[in-house]
């Protein structure tokens, strides 16, 4: 059991699992994501007393005890629910796996290329809001903290990532960590800090991730 929290526990908010773009009412755009990363990040989050907000995309998984969940769908539905829950919170852990693009028009009915003949088709796509950009910007003291997975050079990639979006931390990991129990993972802070993790479960990550403190104010 999560103990309930404290009217002064911090508030967290995270987001997990992948969004989905629709290109009519029965096909999308989505992209890999279980979402258990995110649902232990939530349930460490709330076994220390926190008051979690967990906003999910499209996954199966239950609802961590004590954990206060919001379903959404698309990108721009998860911007407005992070945006919301924001608000009031001190902590913002992006873990979600937000599609970077969506069709530039949702079909009311079907899409029906394949009834005139044709063998290739196109598809235009638009690009969604990135939130952690999005929210980080207006942050001020609040702890922010994305992912990054990377194949190839990640690490450079990952700080690259931190500074563009203005974050306070990125995990990364790579793709070993899609579906699977163990991970390993990077925790870069803004600060120049580096803070490998080697071959654990999700959960004991997810214990790690929710005792970060702000980073040292760069120089
Ligand atoms: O750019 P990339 O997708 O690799 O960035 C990953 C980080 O940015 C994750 O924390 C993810 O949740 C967040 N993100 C976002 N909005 C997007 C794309 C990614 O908040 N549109």
């Amino acid at each position: 059991m999560s103990p309930a929290p404290d009217p002064g526990a911090r508030h967290v908010v995270i987001t997990a699992g992948p969004t989905r773009e629709h290109v009519d009412p029965v096909r999308f755009l989505s992209n890999e994501s279980s979402g258990r990363m995110g649902f232990a990040i939530a349930r460490a989050a709330a076994a220390r007393g926190d008051r979690v907000t967990l906003i999910a995309g499209p996954v199966n998984l239950e609802t961590p005890p004590g954990v206060t969940r919001v379903d959404v769908v698309s990108a721009r539905d998860m911007l407005a629910a992070v945006q919301e829950a924001f608000r009031d919170a001190d902590v913002l852990i992006m873990s979600a796996a937000v599609g970077d693009w969506r069709p530039a028009r949702k079909l009311a009915g079907k899409w029906r290329k394949k009834d005139d003949g044709s063998d290739s088709a196109s598809l235009e796509l638009v690009r969604n809001p990135d939130i952690l950009a999005t929210v980080a910007r207006d942050k001020g003291e609040r702890l922010v903290i994305g992912f990054a997975l990377e194949t190839g050079d990640g690490l450079r990639r990952a700080r690259a990532k931190l500074k563009r979006k203005g974050a306070d931390y990125v995990v990364l990991n790579d793709a070993s960590a899609l579906n699977s129990e163990r991970a390993t993972v990077t925790v870069i802070g803004r600060d120049g800090s580096e803070r490998r993790i080697d071959a654990r479960s999700k959960d004991e990550i997810a214990a790690v991730l929710v005792e970060l403190d702000a980073p040292a104010p760069s120089q």
